[in-house]
């Protein structure tokens, strides 16, 4: 698939490199003797940290949104720093090289992949003409490109890349923060300051140190480029999980407007330049809220400033792409990951009478709690059913016994809970747990009982800690 002779191909051995191994390799990266002392950081990398759940969440949306199956796809990971997608996807059965421009995200990635599965990876600018020369034309099946497209100025450059490599079913996927939506305003993704998505980049040394590339773009933007190089057909993978589910998006928007502004106003400049730029800036916005309030459907609306990270599929044609069935999608987008180190995720999570699976990972032998809420304005008394399972290093289903587990287990369905609800308002719960031996990750399963109606709903902050932090 690629013709050239610097790629690094690791074998296939019996012995996988566990997610605690890629931790110390990264501990080391930051010049730290050890995991412990990278988590006792008050900015730990957690992004790098949080590689492979990247990975998993992504296989786990292109599964939901290919036609075909990922085995024996040619897939290129552009961007992929730590490797977490691209060796998901190999695990997956893609034949997947991983590429990127910075040779020690390489070097870690490949850490990564060692003894685990077999990958390439590649040190390229993607956006560069001579990228094509490493591919063969229309070899491609599948390009991701997961937070990477901000990064990247020769936007042109790339899309004429993806155009080459690919082949006539080929898709693209890729997934960028969306600079106009009220959270990303709120605190910009990479740095963490209000209002630096609005700014031209070249503005933000007045704002943060250094001059990081990063390029929000309007959504018109993207659809124009890749319609420009024949990618006309889309699909767009909707998170619906921001919302207040109880407003309209209307009412959501003009919300999230009013937050901005009063953020905007509690906001202390250090320089004239910057309260004069940030001015400016907030009131270019402002006005298009207030007209996109006018002139935009709900759709629209929710899309320009209530998605975080648009994550969409690109491909030349049609045919490609399932159509897009929203209940589907909400169940997929409705999943929270929360790995050991980060216990609390804000979802809004609308309960449906099929579960809806909350992923997180565990470690063995650990006390734990998940701790939530649950909406109802039904008027008779009803239950939550929650169902525990673990699952192994391979994400397969341990078996019961559910060891540990401080209530009833039936073999058919699993440990469960059932949580009583009130008849309209809150009701909260805590259900303690300790994982098996071999428990690696596991998924919690809501479902309403024995309700008609499937109007419920979890409280944003669905928290899973240790239970020792209780
Ligand atoms: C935010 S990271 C995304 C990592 C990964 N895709 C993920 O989701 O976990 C962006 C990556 O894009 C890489 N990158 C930026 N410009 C690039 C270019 N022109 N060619 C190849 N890689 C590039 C950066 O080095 C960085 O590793």
């Amino acid at each position: 698939m690629v013709a050239m002779l610097i790629l690094i191909r690791q074998s296939h051995l019996l012995c996988n490199m566990t997610h605690q191994d890629f931790l110390s390799t990264l501990a080391k990266h930051y010049g730290l003797q050890s995991v412990e002392q990278m988590l006792a950081l008050d900015q730990k990398p957690t992004y790098a940290m949080n590689t492979n759940m990247r990975g998993t969440k992504l296989l786990e949306k292109l599964q939901e949104n290919l036609r075909r199956p990922l085995q024996g796809q040619k897939v290129i990971d552009i961007g992929c720093a730590y490797g977490g997608i691209t060796i998901e996807l190999a695990r997956a059965g893609a034949e997947v090289i991983g590429v990127d421009i910075i040779p020690s995200y390489l070097t870690l990635a490949r850490e990564n992949a060692k003894n685990d599965v077999d990958v390439s990876f590649l040190l390229a600018d993607v956006s560069k003409k001579k990228f094509i020369e490493l591919v063969e034309e229309g070899s491609i099946d599948i390009i991701v490109a997961s937070d990477v497209l901000e990064h990247i100025y020769d936007s042109a450059g790339l899309i004429f890349n993806f155009s080459k490599c690919l082949n006539a079913d080929g898709i693209v996927y890729f997934k960028v923060p969306n600079g106009f939506s009220f959270a990303v305003i709120k605190r910009e993704v990479h740095k963490g300051k209000f209002g630096l998505s609005l700014l031209d980049p070249d503005c933000w040394h007045y704002f943060i140190e250094g001059r990081p590339r990063i390029y929000y773009r309007r959504w018109d933007y993207f659809q124009a480029i890749f319609s420009h190089f024949g990618f006309n057909s889309f699909k767009v993978i909707k998170d619906c999980s921001k919302l207040d589910s109880s407003l309209s998006v209307k009412h959501n928007v003009k919300k999230g407007l009013e937050e901005i502004l009063e953020i905007y106003k509690a906001q202390n400049f250090e320089s004239a330049i910057q309260s004069e730029l940030m001015e400016e800036q907030i009131n270019f916005y402002k006005d298009e809220v207030l007209d996109d309030l006018k002139n935009l459907d709900s759709d629209q609306l929710e899309f320009k400033y209530l998605i975080n990270f648009w994550e969409v599929i690109f491909s030349k044609q049609d045919k490609i792409l399932e159509p897009n069935n929203v209940s589907k999608l909400r169940q997929v987008s409705n999943r929270v990951y929360v790995n050991d180190y980060v216990f609390l995720e804000n979802k809004s999570v609308q309960l449906t009478s099929k579960p809806i699976w909350i992923s997180a990972s565990v470690s063995p032998n650990e006390e734990y709690y998940l701790k939530g809420k649950i909406y109802s304005e039904l008027v008779s008394p009803n239950h939550v059913l929650v169902q525990i399972r673990f699952l192994d290093d391979e994400s397969t289903l341990l078996s019961p016994p559910y060891q540990g587990i401080s209530f009833s287990a039936l073999p058919d369905v699993g440990a469960y809970r059932y949580i009583p609800i009130k008849k309209s308002g809150w009701s909260g719960f805590t259900v303690p747990f300790t994982t098996p031996a071999l428990a690696k990750s596991i998924e919690l399963g809501f479902r309403s009982w024995k309700v008609k109606s499937n109007s419920l709903s979890l409280e944003p902050a669905i928290e899973i800690g240790r239970k020792s932090q209780e």
